[in-house]
């Protein structure tokens, strides 16, 4: 009796504990279901919410895009802003993060339909076309990320999606970083290297010979692959001076301190070298000789800033580059964040700057936004277009890009994952690229499949198709010029569709891609179709209506009989029941 009131107590308190979590998780569920099932259901009703039910993640991090003739899937992006002032072109991604089930570079038209895509490289970074020899390659990093930097090598690829030439660092146990690669106008390679080695860190209240991830550059000729220049932070700067602050970097081989983190490498037309350091917060040109020329912002910028401050107070930022050596003018893409200990400011802006070298003077010129304030904690790029001006921006660890007008009126903006989910950057693109030139032309052929009554086709990587004609013959071993035109489509998107005429007959299909003046550019597989797959469709209904009919006549009676003494048994088994 003594202890039957603790217990009832308690019992009563499980009671509620347990109402509780079931009221607790039954509203979890709920909201998840309308999540997950009913927010999409009103999207597809009212498609003006579209966007925002795309940007809270209704339809995962990462929407995709499926083809039937094709078997990877390119982002179904969401296009929040559009304007004709945008510049046609390519947009260069390379999609990766975990949400993504096989990464590689990509290729979209300017409307965010796929052009060109692989899986054999694994994770790619840095897509870009860069010209080497009079001719445009696709050029981008593949191998092993670790972390925020990678060890792998720099690839070639010529019109026809071959791997012609792969360039790597010189130096031992040296591999190519993610950060940067670009070419010159001289044929020479500009790459970024991460090497873990030792410093001495005793400023900073660490071992002497602690250890640090060493940031360095080099300029290797592509042709003979020889090294021309080598720049290392080590030399140049001191580890107490970064603005990262990572208690646990520094005491041993396998947490190094990555006390600089280059992230950009360009090259002016006097051979001098402008270099991005995330850490440091700071742009720095470096003589071909090596001498530290300038610093531009961080701890002691050698610039005073004519805009009070806001020229040179970007932070984490990347990608800065010479828009015009001419007019001074420099851009980047100011991140404000490096993860949570390193939140500076409410979001992330793309930056042109206005620097006189001579006077040692800047002058912000325009900033831009994107349309949600989008902050990105790593990544990101700026591109100053060269035909129109506009400004082109990849918003890094946050899977989005757009464009601008000079001035800093968002023109365009796509997102090719849900914006509310970007913290978790479960779906992301280094950099993004927009450019005109580029011409693929496949070797393989394009490719055809037919499910239902519709045949598909695609060619993944064509640029120059502009129809796709539909071919047939109804000759088995068909030759050549068996094949007749049955239908012309103007290519519109990645993948074309045709209804099949319904023959009745066995046939062969396969699609010609032809070029804008309809000339054959290539011919697809030959698919046939099977005479028992035509004759289904009439065969199906003319079984199903016999069936009918017979059992309308045969059967029936029977069925009739045995329900009659099913029910019999029935009565019998209620009146036991009742008689109990
Ligand atoms: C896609 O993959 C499946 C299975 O691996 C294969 O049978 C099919 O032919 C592929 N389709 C294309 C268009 O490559
Ligand atoms: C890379 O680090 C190793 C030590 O870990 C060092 O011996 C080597 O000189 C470094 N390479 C460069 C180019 O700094
Ligand atoms: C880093 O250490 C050097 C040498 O001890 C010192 O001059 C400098 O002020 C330190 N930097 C910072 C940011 O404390
Ligand atoms: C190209 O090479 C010339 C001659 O060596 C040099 O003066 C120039 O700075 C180089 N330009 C670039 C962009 O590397
Ligand atoms: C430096 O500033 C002075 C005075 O403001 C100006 O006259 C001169 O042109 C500037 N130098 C350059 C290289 O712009």
């Amino acid at each position: 009796m003594v202890w039957n009131k603790p217990r009832a107590g308690l019992k009563i308190k499980l009671r509620i504990i347990s109402l509780w979590t079931l009221a607790f998780a039954s509203a979890l569920l709920t909201l998840l279901a309308i999540h997950q099932l009913l927010l999409p259901v009103i999207a597809w009703c009212l498609p003006q919410l579209d966007q925002r039910i795309y940007d809270i993640g209704s339809y995962g991090a990462y929407p995709t895009q499926e083809y039937v003739s094709f078997n990877l899937s390119s982002p179904r992006s969401s296009h929040v802003r559009w304007d004709e002032q945008c510049e046609r072109g390519f947009v260069l991604i390379s999609p990766n993060g975990d949400a993504v089930s096989r990464p590689g570079p990509m290729i979209l038209d300017s409307t965010g339909d796929l052009v060109w895509m692989s899986d054999a490289f694994g994770t790619t970074m840095n897509l870009n076309v860069h010209r080497y020899q009079g001719q445009d390659y696709l050029t981008f990093w593949a191998g092993n990320k670790a972390g925020s930097t990678g060890k792998g090598a720099y690839y070639l690829l010529d019109a026809a999606y071959n791997v012609v030439r792969t360039v790597s660092p010189v130096g031992q146990n040296l591999q190519g970083d993610i950060h940067e690669f670009k070419i010159t106008r001289n044929d020479t390679a500009l790459m970024t290297v991460y090497n873990v080695t030792n410093m001495d860190l005793s400023a900073m209240g660490r071992p002497v010979d602690g250890w640090i991830t060493d940031s360095i550059f080099q300029e290797i000729d592509i042709a003979t692959g020889a090294l021309i220049f080598q720049w290392r932070a080590s030399d140049h700067f001191r580890g107490n001076d970064s603005y990262m602050t990572n208690p646990f970097a520094g005491y041993t081989e396998s947490i190094p301190f990555d006390f600089y983190h280059i992230n950009s490498v360009d090259k002016d037309s006097q051979g001098n070298y402008i270099i991005s350091s995330r850490h440091f917060h700071t742009v720095t040109c470096i003589s071909p000789t090596g001498e530290t020329l300038w610093v531009f912002g961080g701890r002691s910028s050698s610039f005073a800033d004519l805009s009070d401050g806001k020229a040179s107070e970007f932070r984490w930022q990347h990608d800065a580059r010479w828009v015009s050596e001419e007019d001074g003018i420099l851009s980047l893409f100011d991140n404000e964040d490096a993860g949570v200990l390193h939140v500076d400011a409410a979001y992330s802006k793309g930056m042109t700057i206005q620097l006189d070298v001579a006077n040692r003077t800047a002058t912000l010129q325009n900033t831009y936004t994107s349309l949600q304030l989008t902050r990105a904690a790593s990544q990101g790029s700026l591109q100053v277009l060269p035909e129109s001006g506009n400004v082109f921006i990849g918003w890094g660890s946050s899977a989005a890009y757009g464009e601008f007008s000079r001035d800093g009126t968002l023109l365009c903006e796509s997102h090719f994952g849900a914006s509310w989910l970007y913290w978790w950057s479960r779906i992301k693109s280094y950099r993004a690229y927009k450019t005109a030139d580029w011409i693929g032309t496949p070797e393989y052929p394009p490719t055809v499949m037919i499910q239902s009554d519709k045949l598909y086709v695609s060619w993944n990587g064509a640029t120059e198709v502009k129809f796709w004609e539909l071919q047939r013959t109804l000759t088995d071993e068909a030759e050549e010029e068996d094949f007749e035109p049955v239908d012309i489509i103007e290519k519109e998107g990645f993948e074309g569709s045709f209804t099949l005429p319904s023959a009745g007959l066995w046939a062969c299909y396969r699609v010609a891609a032809l070029d804008q003046d309809k000339q054959v550019l290539g011919y697809s597989n030959e698919v046939e179709e099977e005479p028992s797959q035509i004759g289904l469709g009439f065969w199906v209904p003319a079984f199903v209506v016999l069936a009918i009919v017979w059992w309308l006549v045969g059967p029936l009676p029977a069925v009739k009989r045995a329900l009659s003494r099913q029910r019999s048994h029935c009565m019998n088994w209620t009146r036991y029941k009742y008689a109990k």
